[in-house]
């Protein structure tokens, strides 16, 4: 891998290794507000040791709720996890269906405790078009957190940035045309409050794993200034010594903004 691409991947500051360290650094300096991770690799994970790709998912999940606690105890404002795309719906009818289970189960294992930590959930994408025994368990996790005012999860499920866009393109077109906003009163930020991280301040830092170096279809328009961090390791495999690194190396940081 040629240096430039390497420096990213696996983290850049390797010479704090013990978390308490970590830990201890990343508390002195500004926190990001919005941390959004593409939990990727689960399918690798599980393939590397002969199991089902179902099973990485629920390896996965795993990872999810530690990364939560990580978060939650840290101070995080808002965690976004991109847990299922529009165009994951490709995929083979068992797999797909085993992710469309998760929810419910996560439901089951880990809905007093979010709301034990203040927690507040939401969906990021097209709920109407999950299994209807999908659809009851979110709707579950929105309803019984939604007075919560701690740290805002977010989860992009049956979420894809393009489709995101052109629902807001037409929600803007239907205001225009029914006189509430002028077409040059549209800008950014009525742009930005038509998509469905309205109210949300963009993710300072992404996170992906398992080495793949793109962003498949994630928060196009709200990434535009993010810093991006990228580490080989696959999802199943990640600790929350990885996600205080993530952080630490954003911190260090220089975001321009394009100014000098
Ligand atoms: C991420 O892991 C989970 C989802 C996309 C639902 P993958 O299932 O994409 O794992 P790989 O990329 O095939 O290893
Ligand atoms: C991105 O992972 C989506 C999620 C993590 C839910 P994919 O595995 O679907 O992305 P590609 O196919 O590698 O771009
Ligand atoms: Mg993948």
């Amino acid at each position: 891998m040629i240096e430039s691409i390497k420096r990213f991947v696996g983290g850049e500051n390797k010479t704090r290794q013990n978390k308490e360290e970590l830990l201890a650094a990343i508390k002195r300096a500004p926190l990001p507000k919005h941390v959004a991770i593409i939990t990727d690799g689960n399918g690798r994970w599980a393939k590397k040791r002969g199991l089902p790709r179902t099973a990485g998912h629920a390896a996965g999940m795993k990872r999810v709720r530690e990364t939560i606690r990580a978060a939650d105890e840290l101070g995080i404002q808002v965690l976004t996890f991109y847990s299922f795309s529009t165009e994951n719906w490709k995929r083979p009818k068992d797999e797909v269906d085993y992710l469309m289970k998760l929810p419910i189960e996560f439901l089951k294992t880990d809905l007093q405790e979010l709301i034990d930590r203040n927690v507040k959930v939401q969906m990021l994408g097209e709920k109407s078009q999950t299994p209807s025994q999908t659809q009851m368990a979110l709707t579950e996790f929105e309803e019984k957190t939604k007075h919560n005012t701690g740290l805002i999860l977010n989860f992009a499920i049956n979420y894809g940035s393009r489709d995101e866009i052109v629902r807001a393109v037409r929600q803007i077109i239907d205001e225009v045309k029914k006189g509430n906003i002028d077409k040059d009163e549209v800008n950014e930020e009525v742009i930005s409050r038509h998509l469905l991280t309205r109210g949300l301040p963009d993710p300072d830092l992404v996170i992906r794993t398992s080495g793949e170096l793109r962003i498949s279809n994630f928060l196009l328009w709200q990434l535009a200034y993010s810093e991006l961090w990228f580490t080989d390791t696959l999802w199943p495999d990640f600790t929350p010594e990885l996600f205080y690194q993530a952080i630490e190396d954003f911190q260090h940081r220089s975001r321009r903004y394009g100014a000098v």
